[in-house]
């Protein structure tokens, strides 16, 4: 019987879910890169040996293709694909914008999770790492929708490990700061650069995916009796949502 462990990465296409596929291919897993880019997967997945999965979690026919390409057992699932998009204030909010949040946060985390669990309890030792954020713990202005959003994540996050205490399924959240990514600002700013840029004006050294992708790898790869219910991650120079610094 091939041992192999699997690994389900969402988001895979790019940042933060790119850069886990390839820390856990370099663990000896076996990766499937799910996004809607087919063209980056494809290449991602050649790259570590993996296997491409054009999905889009929002969209319950095509995550049901995705269960069925990874078939009857599955190791880690891990929950990334999301993101922001705006950044107004409620007074100004766009309800498509906001919708469009909480269908790829919420609802894409819960139907790729609903369709991979049994996979997850046939392994005898799953791991669901969800990809939160620190915007699930406070609130900043302009910042209510994917807030709103993340919260949703992290209260899901707690409600699954209730729910499967009894199962042989462990389930994490990782709660990231500020992270350079190259695609998270501009798609939140509508595909403007300047924007996008000056969320990290002048702070030296803020987090990169391949930091997150490391913590995410750590944690799943625990023993099967250690759960890291809850990481946060953030830049040394990010003490608090507020509270950056910013040089020169
Ligand atoms: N960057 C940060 O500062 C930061 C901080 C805290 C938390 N996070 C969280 O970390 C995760 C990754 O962020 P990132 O910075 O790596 O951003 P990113 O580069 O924009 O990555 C987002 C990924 O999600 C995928 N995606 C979006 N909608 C999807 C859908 N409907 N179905 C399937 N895949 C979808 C995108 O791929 P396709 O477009 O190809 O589908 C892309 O691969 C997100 O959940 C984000 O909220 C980011």
């Amino acid at each position: 019987m091939d041992q192999t462990r699997t690994a389900v990465v969402t988001g895979a296409s790019s940042g933060i879910g790119a850069a886990t596929a390839r820390h856990l291919a370099r663990e000896g897993f076996h990766v499937y890169c799910a996004a809607r880019r087919a063209d980056r997967i494809e290449a991602l997945a050649a790259e570590i040996g993996g296997t491409p999965v054009a999905c889009d979690v929002t969209d319950e026919d095509s995550v049901a293709g995705l269960a069925s390409a990874v078939g009857d057992r599955l190791d880690v699932l891990v929950n990334n694909a999301g993101g922001a998009f705006g950044a107004s204030p409620v007074a100004e909010a766009d309800s498509d914008d906001w919708r469009r949040m909480f269908e790829v946060n919420v609802i894409g985390l819960m139907q790729v999770t609903r369709a991979l669990l049994p996979a997850l309890v046939a392994s005898r030792d799953g791991v669901i790492l969800n990809v939160g954020s620190t915007a699930g713990r406070i609130a900043y202005e302009g910042g209510a929708g994917y807030t709103a959003a993340k919260h949703g994540t992290q209260v899901v996050n707690e409600t699954l490990r209730l729910e499967l205490y009894d199962q042989p399924v462990r389930v994490m959240e990782i709660a990231p700061g500020m992270v350079k990514t190259e695609e998270f600002g501009l798609v939140r700013f509508g595909g403007d650069e300047e924007k996008a840029q000056a969320v990290y004006a002048g702070v030296a050294e803020p987090l990169v995916a391949d930091d997150v992708a490391d913590a995410i790898t750590w944690m799943v790869t625990r023993p099967a009796h250690v759960s890291i219910d809850e990481l946060v991650i953030r830049p040394k120079a990010q003490a608090a949502q507020h509270k950056v610094h910013r040089q020169g």
